[in-house]
């Protein structure tokens, strides 16, 4: 099982390059479902839930090269590399299996794609997760409200549907993938669809602006009321993945626990207003230009209260991690999860790190303390796992952390980009940290 090893103590210092986006990536792969022909897709970044994602699509028959060298991708593309080409020009498969979508909720994104393009589909279902129950009914309700007959059978959702028509839709909360899967199945579908109360993260806004550049009709993106003009066809297009903004809020924090200075590249600015004003507040020095970013910390960190909410909202994706933070601020904070009922499992290996956490409800009650301690720690999830290395980096002595199959789901090698700015952490074998004074 891997482990990481976190020596704290050491201040950041250096250049970091943000990834592309994980949940950016995940709904673009799946949208090339949607139209025949090769689409070239840049930044992608290279995580273990996108290979899930391209095992998954290749199951379905799509042919996917990765890496510069091909003849659709030369290498290099100009400063806009890595490059993965897809070609779904023959899909000869409608099937999503349970030992992919086991390993990711989000495979759950090819229904929509699959109804509307093929007219079936048949998907296992995800089953719960660490983090929630994390239901999928909205998806299959408005699948069902656009014309399709589902059947629930051995574990797999089966849709069959003709052309699916255009509805109205509404979102008892707004859901993320929800909307994405929705939005999918629509742009084929005949006639118009609203979708009410929709998401408006920018993983979403940019996934309909992909689908418009292939041909799609959709107005109202990064408001709550979508309204998406069924089309024949849609055609394939080149598309660059936006930058990660919650890996670029995790070095962001990074900086918190750790101290020092790091300049940030690749950044999107304006999709981290939340999270800017609230590091702000616990007293980071953070500056802009374009898309870079510096983050500083000079003294002690100060607590503050933060609810999750869908955006503009601080996101739950960054919860764990502010967390991290606040056990080692000065005073008292409350951080709310409003979004996944069971997203606090983070909470038991924070306080064997010697955090003073109380959880009454949805909140956690958090009384900053002088230093943590390192320890041995167990990683739960995919952002708690963040928030354990960001723990290690403040605590005095090592951490081991065990489970972190976790982290390679959401972060492009989180271990090397820290280690080359300075922080002492390590994938399993010895601590070799020779390169620090
Ligand atoms: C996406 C993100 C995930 C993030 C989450 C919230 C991807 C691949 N994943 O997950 O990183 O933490 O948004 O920002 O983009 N719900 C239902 N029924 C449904 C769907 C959702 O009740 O059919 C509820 C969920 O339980 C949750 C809320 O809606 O309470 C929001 O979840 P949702 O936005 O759907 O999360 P995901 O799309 O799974």
């Amino acid at each position: 099982m891997d482990q990481l090893v976190v020596r704290g103590g050491y201040p950041l210092k250096g250049v970091i390059r943000v990834s592309g986006a994980k949940n950016a990536a995940l709904p673009i792969l799946a949208a090339t479902l949607l139209a025949e022909g090769t689409f070239r897709l840049f930044k992608v970044p290279g995580l273990d839930d996108v290979f899930t994602f391209t095992s998954l699509l290749r199951e379905l028959g799509a042919v996917i090269e990765t890496g510069s060298g091909s003849e659709a991708c030369p290498d290099p593309v100009s400063g806009k590399s890595p490059c993965l080409t897809v070609d779904t020009s023959k899909l000869s498969n409608h099937q999503a299996p349970y030992e992919l979508v086991r390993k990711m909720r989000a495979s759950i994104l090819v229904l929509g794609p699959l109804v509307a393009r093929m007219g079936r589909a048949r998907v296992s279902l995800p089953g719960g997760c660490a983090i929630g129950a994390r239901p999928v009914d909205f998806h299959l309700m408005g699948l069902e409200q656009m014309g399709a007959k589902l059947k629930l059978r051995e574990g797999y959702v089966e849709a069959a549907a003709g052309r699916l028509r255009g509805a109205k839709i509404y979102f008892d909360v707004p859901s993320v993938t929800g909307t994405e899967n929705l939005m999918m199945a629509s742009v084929l579908a005949k006639g118009s669809t609203v979708l009410e109360n929709a998401a408006r993260e920018p993983e979403v806004v940019v996934l309909g602006r992909m689908l418009n550049e292939m041909g799609a009709r959709i107005r109202g993106l990064g408001s709550d009321t979508i309204r998406i003009e069924g089309v024949q066809d849609l055609k394939p297009v080149d598309w660059e993945i936006i930058p990660d903004r919650i890996e670029a809020g995790t070095f962001m924090m990074a900086v918190g626990a750790a101290g020092g200075e790091l300049q940030l590249e690749n950044v999107n600015p304006g999709h981290l207003e939340a999270v800017i004003s609230k590091l702000r507040e616990c007293g980071l020095h953070i500056s802009t230009a374009g898309t870079a970013l510096l983050v500083r910390r000079k003294g002690k960190l100060r607590s503050v209260d933060i609810k999750t909410l869908p955006y503009p909202g601080f996101p739950t994706d960054l919860q764990a991690q502010m967390m991290a933070l606040m056990v080692q601020a000065g005073g008292l904070s409350v951080i709310t999860e409003t979004i996944f009922e069971n997203r606090f499992m983070h909470v038991d290996e924070l306080k064997r790190l010697g955090a003073d956490i109380k959880i009454e409800g949805r909140s956690a009650i958090i009384r900053g303390v002088r230093r943590l301690t390192g320890a041995q720690v167990q990683a739960t999830d995919l952002r708690a796992s963040a928030s354990l290395v960001l723990a290690g980096l403040a605590a005095y002595g090592t951490t081991h952390i065990s489970g972190v199959g976790h982290l390679d789901r959401g972060y492009e090698k989180i271990e090397e980009k820290l280690a080359a700015a300075g922080a002492c952490i390590e994938r399993l074998g010895g601590l070799s940290c020779d390169h620090l004074p």
